[in-house]
C-alpha cells in the first residue's frame, strides 16, 4: 500500500511542476552550479605560466578545480564568486595580500612579483 501511494506522489503532474518551480528558484537566489573553469588546452602562455606557479606554490594545500578543501579551501572559480570563503571579495589585490602575509592559518607564501603576476592570471581560469 505504502509503495503504491510513493508511486502515485511521484507522477503527480502537479507536484513536477511544484518541483521544477523550486529548482528554478534556487537558481535565481544563487544555488546554481559554478561557472566551468577555462581548459588548459585554451591557456595562454601567461596562464600556462600561472599554472605552474601555482602547482609550485600553492598546489599541496589547495585543489585548483574544485571547492572541496585540502589543507585550505578549493579555489574553484575563485575569482567569478561575490566573496572567497572568509567573506571578502576576490579582487587580485585581496589574493596578493593572502599570499603575500597570509590569511588565518594560511602562512604567507614567498611569490615574487613576475610570478604573481601569472599566478593571477592563472587564477582568473579557475
Ligand atoms: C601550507 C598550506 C597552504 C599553502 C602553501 C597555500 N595556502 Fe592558501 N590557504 C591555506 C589555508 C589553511 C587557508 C584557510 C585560511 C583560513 O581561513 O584560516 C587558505 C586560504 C586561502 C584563500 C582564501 C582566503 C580568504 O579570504 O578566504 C586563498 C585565495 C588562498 N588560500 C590562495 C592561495 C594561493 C594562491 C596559494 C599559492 C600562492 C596558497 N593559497 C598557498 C593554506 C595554504
Amino acid at each position: 500500500m505504502f509503495f503504491r501511494s510513493r508511486i502515485a506522489y511521484a507522477s503527480s503532474p502537479c507536484l513536477i511542476v511544484l518541483a521544477l518551480v523550486l529548482v528554478s528558484g534556487l537558481a535565481l537566489t544563487g544555488c546554481k552550479p559554478l561557472p566551468p573553469s577555462k581548459p588548459a588546452a585554451e591557456f595562454t602562455p601567461d596562464e600556462a605560466r600561472g599554472a605552474q606557479v601555482f602547482h609550485a606554490y600553492c598546489a599541496r594545500c589547495h585543489y585548483p578545480t574544485t571547492t572541496r578543501g585540502l589543507k585550505g579551501p578549493g579555489l574553484q572559480a575563485l575569482t567569478k564568486l561575490k566573496e572567497m570563503p572568509s567573506g571578502t571579495p576576490p579582487t587580485d589585490e585581496r589574493i596578493m595580500q593572502t599570499i603575500r602575509h597570509g590569511h588565518g592559518m594560511m602562512q604567507p607564501v614567498p611569490v615574487e612579483d613576475e610570478d604573481m603576476q601569472y599566478l593571477l592570471a592563472y587564477l582568473h581560469t579557475l
